[in-house]
C-alpha cells in the first residue's frame, strides 16, 4: 500500500544551513549559465540554426541559455514521434507508468534547491516563490502517481444478474502541452505528467521566456526511465509552430494554460476538423483572471491588508491567481488602504538571487512595457498612493504600485494586468462589493475577508469563482488540498491538483460480458 500523498513541505530560510545550501545551488545554476538546449523528438536531440536566448530578467545583459527553435517540419516530426510511442506506452501498465512519475519526483526532490536557482534565474523569481514552485512540481508528479493508480483500480458500476461489467479509463492519444512562464516548473510538470501518466505520449511547447528550466525538466524524466518519445520536446515560438500543432490532424488534445488570448484561439482552431482526423479534439484551457478580495466593514484588517498585500505582490504579481482588486467596505476603506501600503513599503525589492528580495523583476521587456501602460492609465482612472515607477534599470523592474478610488468598470479594475498593480475600489456595502467583484469577464480566485458568518455565507455562494478563499489570500493553492481552476473567461475549470484532472486525458471504456 502506497503511503497517503501529503504536500512537500517548503524550505524555511530562517535556518542557516538552507541559506547556505541554497546559496551553494545558486552558485551552481550561475556556473552553467549560457549553455546551449537542443530539441528533443523521440530518442534524438537536434539543433537548429535559429535559437532563441533566454535571458535572466533581474539583469537582462546575463545569458540564461540559448535554445534551438522548431519550425513547423519539426513540429510534424515531433507529432509522428509521439504517435509512434503511443501504441506502445499506452500498453505500459498504469502502476509502472506512476512510477516513472514518483521516480522523476525523488530525483526533483534530491535536487530541489537546483531546480529552484534555475527558477531564480530564469524566471525572476525569489527564493521562496521559487521553492514553492518545484514543491509543487514534487506535488503534482506525487499526487498524479497516486491518481493513476485510484483510476486503474475496478471502478464501481451497479451490478446486475448474468453479466459481468467493467468500466476502465484508456488513454486519448497524442497530445500538445503549452504552457505558461509564470510556473515554468510545476505548471508545465503538471500538465505534461498528468498526460504521461494516463498514458498518452505529447509534444511539449514550453514557454519562451522560460524554455531552459523545461529542458532541464526533460532530461530529468530521461533520469526517470521515461521512454523516448513520450514526452517529445519541442521549443518554438508559439506564433511559428502553435497553430500547426493544434491543427494538426493527429493531435488527440491540447493541455493550455495561458492567456484567454491565446486560449480562445486554440479552442477555436481546434474545433475544425481536419482532413484524416477521426476525432473530436479536447481542449484543457486555463486562462487568466482579474481576481477580487473583498473587504467586509466588520473584518480583521491586519489579516485583509496581510492578505490583500501576499496575494498582489507575491511574485510581482504575476499569477494567474493574484489580487489586483481590492473591494472594500467604505468605513474601513481608508483604513486598509493605509495599511496595505505600509505593508507594501516594506516589500524588499531587488534582483531575485538575493536572499532578502521579496518583489523581484517582472519576466520581460514586453510584460514592462504593458504593465507601465496600465500604470499611466491608472494614472487617469484613480490616484498613485504608492510606487508607480520603475526601479534598477539593469533588470526589468517595476515598484510595486496602488492606485486608489477605481470606478468598478475602469480599464485596470477590468484587464489583467499581470504584473505588481493594484486598485483600490470603494464599496457601499456588502452586497455592492459582491456585485463588483462578479463584474469582470474572469471568475478564477476570490477572497472574501469577514467576521459575519452571514456574509461568508453568501459569498461562498454568490461569489462566482473556482477558487474562493474566506479569511485567507487568493494565492497559493496547494495540491490535492485546493483543486485549481477558474469559472467564466478564466478556462474550462480543470481543475488541476485535484480528483478529476485525469478524467480529463483519459476516455472511458465499458466492457459487458454476458455469462
Ligand atoms: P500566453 O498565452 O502568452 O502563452 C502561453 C503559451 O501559449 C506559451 O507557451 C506560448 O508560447 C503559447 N502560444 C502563444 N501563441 C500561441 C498560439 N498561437 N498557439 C499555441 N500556443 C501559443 O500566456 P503567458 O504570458 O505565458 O502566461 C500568462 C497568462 O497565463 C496569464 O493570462 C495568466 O493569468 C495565465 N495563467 C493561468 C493559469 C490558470 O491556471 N488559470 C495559471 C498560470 C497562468
Ligand atoms: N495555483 C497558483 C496559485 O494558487 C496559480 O497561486
Amino acid at each position: 500500500m502506497r503511503e497517503p500523498f501529503q504536500n512537500e513541505p517548503f524550505t524555511d530560510f530562517a535556518v542557516t544551513d538552507h541559506i547556505n545550501d541554497f546559496q551553494e545551488a545558486l552558485r551552481k545554476v550561475e556556473s552553467e549559465l549560457g549553455r546551449e538546449y537542443m530539441l528533443k523528438i523521440g530518442p534524438n536531440r537536434i539543433e537548429t540554426i535559429i535559437k532563441r536566448k533566454s535571458i535572466n530578467p533581474s539583469h537582462f545583459q546575463q545569458l540564461v541559455g540559448i535554445v534551438s527553435q522548431a519550425d513547423t517540419a519539426l513540429a510534424n516530426e515531433a507529432i509522428l514521434a509521439a504517435a509512434s510511442a503511443f501504441e506502445t506506452w499506452k500498453r505500459v501498465t498504469p502502476l509502472a507508468r506512476a512510477k516513472v512519475l514518483y521516480k522523476a519526483a525523488a530525483l526533483l526532490r534530491r535536487r530541489k534547491h537546483e531546480f529552484s536557482a534555475w527558477l531564480v534565474y530564469e524566471a525572476g523569481k525569489s527564493w521562496a516563490e521559487a521553492d514553492g514552485d518545484t514543491a509543487e512540481a514534487i506535488d503534482f508528479l506525487e499526487y498524479y502517481g497516486r491518481e493513476m493508480e485510484r483510476l486503474a483500480d475496478r471502478q464501481p458500476l451497479v451490478t446486475i444478474a448474468g453479466e459481468d461489467n467493467e468500466l476502465v479509463y484508456i488513454p486519448l492519444g497524442v497530445g500538445i502541452i503549452i504552457p505558461p512562464w509564470n510556473f515554468p516548473l510545476a505548471i508545465m510538470a503538471g500538465m505534461t505528467m498528468a498526460a504521461v501518466v494516463a498514458g498518452n505520449t505529447v509534444v511539449l511547447k514550453p514557454a519562451s521566456p522560460t524554455a531552459v528550466i523545461a529542458a532541464k525538466f526533460v532530461e530529468l524524466l530521461d533520469d526517470a526511465g521515461l521512454p523516448d518519445g513520450v514526452v517529445n520536446f519541442l521549443p518554438g515560438a508559439g506564433s511559428e509552430v502553435g497553430d500547426f500543432l493544434v491543427e494538426h490532424p493527429l493531435t488527440r488534445f491540447i493541455a493550455f494554460t495561458g492567456s484567454r488570448e491565446v486560449g480562445l484561439r486554440i479552442i477555436e482552431k481546434a474545433a475544425a476538423n481536419q482532413q484524416d482526423q477521426k476525432w473530436i479534439k479536447r481542449v484543457i484551457a486555463e486562462m487568466g483572471g482579474k481576481d477580487t478580495i473583498i473587504v467586509d466593514e466588520d473584518a480583521d484588517l491586519e489579516l485583509a491588508a496581510d492578505a490583500i498585500t501576499a496575494s498582489a505582490f507575491g511574485y510581482a504579481g504575476q499569477k494567474c491567481s493574484a489580487c489586483s482588486r481590492a473591494v472594500v467596505h467604505e468605513l474601513v476603506y481608508d483604513e486598509v488602504l493605509e495599511k496595505v501600503i505600509e505593508r507594501t513599503k516594506r516589500l524588499r525589492a531587488g534582483k531575485a538571487h538575493e536572499q532578502l528580495t521579496s518583489i523581484g523583476p517582472v519576466i520581460d521587456e514586453r510584460a514592462y512595457i504593458s504593465i507601465l501602460k496600465y500604470i499611466e492609465v491608472g494614472r487617469s482612472e484613480g490616484v498613485i498612493v504608492q510606487g508607480g515607477k520603475t526601479g534598477d534599470s539593469s533588470g526589468y523592474f517595476i515598484e510595486p504600485t496602488i492606485i486608489k478610488d477605481v470606478a468598478p468598470y475602469a480599464r485596470i479594475a477590468q484587464e489583467e494586468i499581470f504584473g505588481p498593480v493594484l486598485a483600490f475600489i470603494k464599496a457601499a456595502n456588502f452586497d455592492a462589493a459582491l456585485d463588483i467583484a462578479n463584474n469582470t469577464e474572469y471568475g478564477l480566485t476570490g477572497a472574501v475577508i469577514s467576521r459575519n458568518r452571514s456574509r461568508l455565507e453568501q459569498a461562498r455562494e454568490q461569489f462566482h469563482v473556482g477558487n474562493l478563499y474566506l479569511n485567507r489570500k487568493c494565492t497559493g493553492a496547494l495540491v490535492g488540498v485546493h483543486p485549481f481552476g477558474g469559472f467564466n473567461m478564466s478556462g474550462t475549470d480543470s481543475k488541476a491538483g485535484g480528483r478529476d484532472y485525469l478524467l480529463l486525458f483519459t476516455q472511458a471504456k465499458v466492457v459487458s460480458e454476458r455469462f
